[in-house]
């Protein structure tokens, strides 16, 4: 076993265990947080925590702590408890360790010239089918870039089920599961038009905005209808970097995002931040919808700055430096973050031949999970 996995000392502090380890590092162990973390703690098959915080109090400290063969052994002060900690295991969640840990982000920004490389996003349909290390190399494409096109799968309609359950479930909403995109009579959103769609991500109006979009192509021969894709990341990346008052304004003003179909009885309202942030300051959300967007009700002082920030990153996800126009064929299914990745199509002609795509949303929680499964990620 390797020597950081061995004590040297244990001190006992005011409110922490003090352990310095064989390779010099000094974990602190809160006494609560041992407690809390006893493994008797823990449901032996269910794996989770049945010990309740309220059975013990605040005050609670070792009475008696010893190292013995590899563990680390403690009687508490309260509810005439032990425990019996692994070494390896404290070391492992260690959080004075995973604290100090520079964040380093999962994500691959790309921009126009990806299409150069376009065959590092292509996929065979049947290896995913059949190999699970396959289907890890998918699963990461979709984690890093937030963009794959899937080949050579079959084009009967809802097919698509079964490449997508080797993922999980998939998310319902109000569209059904597929979505139909083709040009109807009466529409009840523009992506069932022939026109162009610019640049979005996927119903910005929901809470929870659909993770992964799988746009599965049965037949695309009319004329038009070309794809488009952009790494919404990139591209505030290139805002934080260059236009940083923008990328604040996008980052802290809260505006309308809503849906009023017609064919539903509900009206749908969010207000959220076009970029939002994860705690480690990296990139969450891009919600992007000049078609969804309400009509903006901001404090009146705050109205022309968010304009120039809104149409200067507008024009940027539209730019051919960072998008990239392709077209889908029969048996593509054009997958990417939803929450990330914007898409959009130039207008076709419905009379010169038919062009039919069903949609499917995956949560994202599904992917980020079977990869970390795949990878035998300790928690
Ligand atoms: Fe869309």
């Amino acid at each position: 076993m390797n020597i950081k996995y061995f004590v040297k000392t244990v001190e006992k502090k005011k409110d922490h265990l003090s352990i310095k380890w064989n390779d010099n590092f000094k974990s602190k162990f809160h006494f609560l947080w041992l407690r809390d973390n006893c493994p008797t703690a823990i449901h032996p098959t269910a794996n989770m925590r049945v010990f309740n915080i309220l059975t013990v109090s605040k005050r609670i400290f070792p009475k008696k702590y010893t190292i013995e063969n590899n563990k680390l052994n403690i009687d508490w002060s309260e509810g005439k408890h032990s425990s019996k900690f692994d070494l390896k295991w404290l070391r492992d969640h260690c959080y004075t360790e995973i604290n100090r840990e520079k964040y380093s982000s999962p994500y691959v920004l790309w921009n126009g010239k990806l299409k150069n490389n376009f065959n590092k996003i292509k996929l065979d349909h049947d290896k995913i089918i059949n190999n699970d290390k396959y289907l890890k190399k998918w699963l990461e494409l979709l984690h890093s870039y937030g963009f794959a096109i899937v080949k050579n799968s079959p084009i009967k309609r809802k097919s698509c089920f079964k490449i997508l359950n080797r993922i999980s479930h998939h998310r319902e909403t109000f569209f059904g599961t597929p979505f139909e995109v083709v040009n109807i009579p009466k529409p009840n959103n523009t992506a069932y038009t022939a026109q162009a769609l610019r640049n979005h991500t996927d119903l910005p109006y929901f809470e929870y905005a659909p993770g992964y979009q799988f746009l599965h192509c049965l037949i695309n021969d009319a004329t038009g209808g070309k794809s488009s894709v952009v790494d919404g990341f990139a591209v505030a990346n290139h805002l934080m970097k260059k236009e940083l008052e923008a990328f604040k304004i996008l980052t802290s003003t809260h505006v309308k995002f809503k849906d009023t179909d017609y064919t539903q009885k509900a009206i749908r309202i969010l207000h959220s931040p076009i970029i939002t942030l994860t705690k480690d300051n990296d990139f969450n959300d891009i919600r992007f919808s000049m078609a969804a967007m309400g009509a903006i009700d901001i404090n009146p002082k705050k109205m022309k700055e968010f304009y120039d920030a809104y149409q200067l990153f507008a024009s940027l996800l539209h730019n051919n430096k960072f998008k990239i126009n392709f077209r889908l064929n029969a048996g593509d299914i054009f997958c990417f973050n939803n929450r990330r990745v914007l898409h959009g199509r130039t207008e076709f002609d419905p009379n010169s031949g038919n062009r039919h795509l069903q949609g499917y949303y995956v949560e994202r929680d599904e992917i980020i999970a079977r990869l970390n499964y795949f990878n035998n990620i300790k928690v």
